[in-house]
């Protein structure tokens, strides 16, 4: 016996299709409970690898394993019925060669049941990005600035600012395109390359600092709320709920202290004994 869900969850030949059409709107998510939140409004979510900073407090994605994207996936598929999900592909777990890609992509897939995996890095991904979607695992792409780079790069800047320096980043998204990645997300690149490749490309773009013209925006969900301390130029905070936070943290360790929590209403009463 099947059963039969009433939502049906978009898939990734279904963000594909939107090309060029309404944005995609695309939020990032660690837990069922936000994922419950963002999958009302969004047509995709990311596990990024960014729970490392995130979650975890971590200075940055490299030290992320691949357990750590797979339970927390397993938590958003958990909380979400209608988005696409997306697991990052955490440093180390895929580009040492296609197989070693394909195994680590297979396992999350099967561990967590999400719809695609995403990956950083654009012309050298390539042939991995191929060999994994003529087997069965859609992939977005992610090229410009890679945070997983972070030790080879230096610093978390933005690309392409210089019009000399656009000839790699626009070969790294027709790799990526014609690899068969249905969407790609491009990081932190000057305005104009974004929307150049935006137009180049036969797949959606999917914006973080990079254009509005792209196909879709993507933000990490904790810097739009307020809850991150430093936060990139291309963040726009959509909320404030750290001192909402903190507010209420206060409030709850006073009335502890104070013995005004927990109130009657808040306590289990005895039951009414039964006349015997
Ligand atoms: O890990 C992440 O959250 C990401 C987004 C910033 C695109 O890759």
């Amino acid at each position: 016996m099947s059963i039969q869900k009433d939502v049906k969850r978009l898939t990734a030949p279904d963000i594909r299709a939107r090309k060029g059409g309404e944005p995609i709107v695309m939020l990032t998510s660690y837990h069922a409970h936000t994922a419950s939140l963002v999958d009302k409004y969004c047509d995709v979510i990311l596990v990024g690898d960014s729970l490392g900073m995130v979650m975890h407090g971590l200075e940055t994605t490299v030290p992320v394993t691949l357990d750590m994207m797979i339970l927390q996936g397993h938590a958003v598929m958990r909380g979400s019925e209608r988005a696409l999900v997306v697991v990052d592909m955490p440093f180390g777990s895929y580009e040492a060669s296609r197989e070693q890609a394909f195994m680590s992509a297979a396992r999350v897939m099967k561990e967590t049941g999400c719809g695609a995996v995403k990956m950083e890095g654009g012309s050298r991904m390539a042939e991995t990005i191929r060999f994994l979607v003529e087997r069965g695992v859609p992939v977005m792409g992610h090229i410009g600035l890679t945070p997983q780079s972070i030790n080879t790069i230096g610093s978390f800047r933005a690309q392409g600012r210089e019009e000399a320096d656009w000839g790699p980043i626009e070969q790294d998204a027709i790799a990526v395109a014609e690899a068969g990645a249905f969407s790609m997300v491009i990081e932190a690149v000057a305005e104009p390359l974004g929307a150049r490749i935006t137009k180049s490309v036969a797949i959606p773009t999917i914006g973080i600092g990079a254009s509005a013209t792209c196909d879709g925006q993507v933000l990490v969900l904790e810097d739009m709320l307020g809850l991150t301390a430093r936060v990139p130029k291309f963040v726009k905070k959509y909320g404030d709920l750290g001192p909402g936070i903190e507010k209420a943290v206060a409030d709850y360790a006073a009335e502890v202290r104070s013995r005004a929590f927990p109130g009657p209403e808040h306590v289990y009463a005895m039951k009414a004994k039964k006349p015997s």
